[in-house]
């Protein structure tokens, strides 16, 4: 079978890194696609727009494409699976209306307030004095969010209300997010660590995967500006095994059967945004697609095959699907461009690429690269995922960085305490 993967990013790579894995599969057409995935002995980057969706329908059709994975929210809030699935092609994502889970914080909030999801308090206003007035009546820390899609930059928590009133004004006057941010959603402030779960779903049921842990911040120690993710690690002790079923029966399957009962069935990657709060895990926030840099340490522990998995979710069959593992852990450090996330150069020249891939359990995922003739050079903010696996996490940071080591480009920046937190936790 020939697979279409839509997307460019560290995480598409190590998407297309599983799927190439599958007996099943003799192509992947990335589109675009990136470097790395082009080094792929199963795949080819074709020169079509993730939202151009005559382009690759008729991708689909030239090319005999017997499933789509979807990785990026955008084309998903666009119609990419309603789209692309006219007529029964398998796309694996959710509808639109679906999406909205991720697109729509103001749908997501209601979704889980309707359906008793545990979250943070909320309320939504679509004009600046009410949500300015909202604040000064709860007090800081207050969470503001911009409603739609803004590129991860549409969150503050506020430490005073000073901040959060100025994120209300460039939200909805200076309308910085563009209509993103027409209206706002005020939100109580969590307090705990973060854990992310990312879950198959098939409109029926949901089954998680293993779980993990993004890094936000830039710098060591959760210091600096928020980015798309510095690194990740797979498992995150803070999530207990003793948590699962709580996650399971209030977190996933309200997802699923809520869905179902408003005529939207939920099929796709469900990545629940934990906070693990001395009252258990609270839901941040839902994406409605594999989170990076979560996906590249734990597609890395999956054993089983992914192809059938996401047919399985196409179809609504995934209660017949087995999905085992890999014991240990995994660990992915982001390697950036200097300056990131404000403004960086491009096209500085990477060596280390194979030294550092030498090592079986090592996978450097690109992220951000391009090709000039036939060097890779640095492309986008985030430039590389040097991810290892291992039989601890202790195992895994090492070999992270043993591998980040042997890699070099001019200013390169990545964090130094990646899987710190797992540490501590397992030091006790
Ligand atoms: P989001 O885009 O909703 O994931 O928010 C970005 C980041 O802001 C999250 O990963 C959290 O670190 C933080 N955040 C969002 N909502 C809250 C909340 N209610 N309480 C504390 N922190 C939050
Ligand atoms: N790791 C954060 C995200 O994918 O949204």
């Amino acid at each position: 079978m020939n697979v279409l993967l839509i997307g460019s990013g560290g995480r598409e790579h190590a998407l297309a890194w599983k799927i190439a894995q599958s007996p099943l599969v003799e192509t992947i057409y990335c589109a675009p696609g990136n470097p790395g995935m082009a080094r792929l002995a199963k795949g080819v980057c074709v020169d079509v727009g993730v939202k151009d969706f005559d382009a690759l329908k008729t991708l689909i059709r030239e090319k005999n494409i017997g499933l789509t994975v979807v990785g990026p929210e955008d084309p998903l809030a666009a119609g990419a699976a309603d789209v692309l699935g006219e007529g029964g092609h398998p796309v694996f994502g959710p509808s639109a209306a679906a999406a909205r889970l991720e697109a729509s914080k103001t749908f997501a909030k209601d979704f889980m307030a309707r359906h008793g999801i545990p979250t943070a308090a909320h309320a939504a206003f679509d004009r600046a004095e009410d949500a300015i007035a909202c604040v000064k009546e709860k007090g800081a820390p207050i969470v503001v969010k911009a409603d739609g899609l803004a590129a991860g930059k549409g969150v503050t928590v506020a430490h005073d209300e000073d901040t959060a009133i100025t994120a209300i004004n460039e939200a909805m006057v200076d309308k910085t997010f563009g209509d993103a941010g027409a209206s706002v959603v005020i939100e109580e402030f969590l307090v705990g660590e973060e854990a992310s779960i990312l879950a198959f779903a098939d409109g029926n049921m949901a089954i998680p995967m293993v779980s993990s842990q993004d890094h936000k911040p830039a710098f060591d120690g959760d210091a600096g500006p928020n980015t798309g993710g510095m690194g990740a690690y797979s498992p995150a002790p803070v999530v207990t095994p003793e948590m699962m079923p709580e996650i399971q029966s209030r977190i996933l399957d309200p997802i699923v059967q809520g869905m179902k009962q408003d005529g939207t069935p939920y099929r796709g990657i469900i990545y629940a945004g934990l906070m693990i709060t001395t009252d258990g895990p609270k839901v941040v926030e839902y994406n409605v697609r594999f989170g990076d840099p979560e996906t590249q340490v734990v597609l890395p522990r999956m054993k089983s095959d992914i192809v059938p998995v996401f047919l399985a979710c196409c179809k609504g069959t995934l209660d017949q699907c087995e999905i085992a593992y890999h014991d240990g852990a995994c660990v992915s450090v982001v390697m950036a461009s200097g300056g990131y996330p404000a403004s960086y150069p491009k096209g500085l020249p990477i060596t280390g690429l194979d030294e550092a891939e030498t090592d079986a359990d090592v996978m450097v995922f690109h992220a951000g690269t391009r090709l000039e003739g036939d060097r890779v050079v640095t492309g986008g903010g985030r430039v590389l995922n040097v991810t290892a696996r291992a039989e601890d996490i202790p195992a895994a940071i090492a070999r992270a960085y043993d591998a980040v080591e042997k890699i070099h480009f001019d200013n390169a920046h990545y964090r130094t305490d990646i899987g710190r937190k797992a540490l501590a936790r397992l030091e006790g």
